[in-house]
């Protein structure tokens, strides 16, 4: 067995090699484009913001506030955290930056690194990549429906199958609290049933109960009054419209009375996407999302109303990998420039820039000197084409062209290989 290295990634986090960095590429391109379809524009927001505007805009009762964040005090004092998600920092830049004056809604998109403290677990890292979209300043029930239709065509365009929207409303500042008392009179006499997470949310915040995993309190829940039943009219109208919205886009989803997600800043409107298993099984959440009215009355003082919602990436490319989709890797490079002596060597690293000027694809092995070990490489990278400079050819300023598939070998002069080159490869660069 290998020796376990002295330095490793620390606990959760990982690296992102070459094989995995074109499945992150491939995504990219895809929320890009879709991107700039919607007219989203893209923002980047410091990895490390305040502590405080995650633990005012998230929610100091929240897993996140409470157990997951990195948080230090700086040589200055400042107490920053490494952002745990991206909502928040949005709202941050919007009231900094004095967006309310744009015209609204102003559609902002991200695409980077996370940090949240949570025990390490298949789909679950203490670093991970999350692409974003955030709607702001625009009441209607229509943004609710393109936010998630937008996630969506993300996930369908990248291939991926077996996905199901669940949506749910978990009602405003108007309706919930009444909906909290409701759930609440209904636990009183079962709270001893609970799971002691839920015996504390119980008291600190009763709706996370509808989502817990345990499943003496799902069967407790499954009997408990309903968000959807005691919704103000406002609330009602909305997520009346939002499914009409997403019936007209064709977008299947599913009602999850038991969806309510675990960051405070949610109001009306939440929603996920799963992969399934092909027998239905629920394999894991992609995209999670939601309205979040109240947000920047929390954090600026100000009426801004808010939609969006955020992917996990390494859970997309766990995904593509099991549905054995391929991302795009650039073309192999279809010549291989081999060297024999000092002087072709030094000549080599210049026609290798003429090759990359020229914009053909070529590879190399300068730290190998015989010809043998360079061509078994040339094979093996099965390149269609091996170009041998050696010493005579240099002195001569010509060049040896070998096909690597049968073997046959022309020689031409070295400034003009290039050329040549480009044209026995037609368009096939
Ligand atoms: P979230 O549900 O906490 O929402 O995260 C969104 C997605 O990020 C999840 O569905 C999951 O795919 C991925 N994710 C979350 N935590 C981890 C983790 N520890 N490891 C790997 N992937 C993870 C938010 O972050 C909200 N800011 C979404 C939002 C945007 N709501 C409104 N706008």
């Amino acid at each position: 067995m290998a020796k376990r290295a002295k330095f490793q990634t620390p606990t959760g986090m990982h690296d992102i090699l070459p094989e995995d960095q074109s499945y992150f590429r491939r995504i990219y391109e895809v929320v890009e484009k879709i991107a700039d379809f919607y007219s989203f524009g893209k923002i980047d927001t410091p990895i490390l913001e305040q502590a405080e505007l995650f633990s005012k805009g998230i929610g100091l009762d929240t897993d996140i506030v409470q157990k997951e964040m990195f948080t230090f005090r700086t040589k200055g004092g400042d107490i920053l955290s490494l952002r745990p998600e991206g909502t928040a920092p949005v709202v941050r830049a919007y009231l900094e930056k004095g967006m309310l004056n744009l015209p609204q809604p102003v559609k902002l998109w991200y695409f980077g690194p996370f940090f949240r403290y949570e025990k390490p677990q298949a789909g679950r890292f203490r670093q991970f990549w999350q692409f974003g979209l955030e709607a702001l300043g625009d009441p209607s029930p229509v943004v609710d429906a393109q936010i998630i239709q937008i996630f969506y065509n993300i996930l369908s365009d990248l291939k991926l199958k077996n996905l199901l929207v669940e949506i749910n409303t978990i009602g405003d500042s108007q309706c919930r609290p009444y909906y909290k008392k409701l759930l609440k009179s209904y636990l009183h006499s079962r709270e001893r049933s609970l799971c002691a997470d839920c015996r504390r949310r119980y008291k600190t915040n009763p709706l996370r109960i509808l989502d817990c995993k345990q499943e003496k309190c799902q069967r407790i829940m499954s009997q408990a009054p309903q968000m959807v039943d005691h919704l103000c009219d406002n609330c009602h109208q909305h997520f009346k419209e939002t499914l009409e919205f997403l019936d007209e886009a064709e977008i299947p989803y599913y009602l999850n009375p038991y969806l309510v997600r675990g960051l405070d800043y949610y109001t009306k409107t939440v929603f996920e996407i799963v992969e399934q298993s092909p027998d239905g099984e629920k394999l894991g959440s992609l995209v999670g999302g939601g309205r979040y009215d109240n947000l920047a009355k929390i954090l600026g003082n100000k009426n801004v109303f808010a939609m969006g919602g955020a992917a996990g990436i390494e859970r997309i490319v766990a995904a593509m990998k099991e549905q054995k989709i391929t991302s795009h890797q650039s073309p192999a490079p279809k010549i291989f420039l081999a060297q024999i002596g000092k002087l072709a060597k030094r000549k080599s690293l210049k026609l290798f820039e003429e090759f990359r000027k020229a914009n053909i694809s070529i590879t190399e092995s300068f730290g190998r000197d015989s010809l043998r070990a360079q061509m078994a490489k040339a094979n093996k990278q099965g390149v269609n084409y091996g170009l041998i400079l050696g010493q005579k050819e240099t002195l001569e300023g010509t060049i040896i062209i070998r096909d690597m598939n049968t073997g046959k070998q022309k020689i031409v002069k070295l400034d003009r290989v290039v050329a040549e080159m480009k044209k026995m490869l037609g368009g096939s660069n």
